[in-house]
């Protein structure tokens, strides 16, 4: 089972054994993850699920999306190189382990 580790912008972590098929957000949602709000549930229309994912795992993880790409232009706290929306993370055992930092805003 997949591990996501969550850095809060204070440097507090959360390490939580996800369900594959599940995504970074509903993973954080669910196991009350402070930092990651998701509002929209996760339909690419909130970007309050903005993540940044540890440079050795960026390589590894489906390209962002074009909406996405337009989503992350809006997020509260400015965007990186490793910025992503944690909603279109998928878990699965091919990709593994994962590693986010939280921003310290979302909205
Ligand atoms: S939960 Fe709304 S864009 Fe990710």
């Amino acid at each position: 089972m997949p591990t996501i580790r969550y850095t809060s912008a204070d440097g507090d972590v959360r390490e939580i054994s996800a369900t594959t098929g599940d995504s970074v957000m509903q993973t954080a949602v669910r196991n009350g993850v402070a930092g990651i709000v998701g509002e929209c549930g996760g339909v690419l229309s909130c970007a309050t699920c903005h993540v940044f994912v540890d440079a050795g795992d960026a390589d590894r993880l489906p390209p962002v999306g074009e909406l996405e790409d337009e989503m992350l232009d809006g997020t509260a706290d400015d965007r990186r190189p490793t910025s992503r929306l944690s909603c279109q993370l998928v878990v699965s055992d091919e990709l593994g382990d994962l590693h986010v930092t939280l921003p310290e805003a979302q909205e």
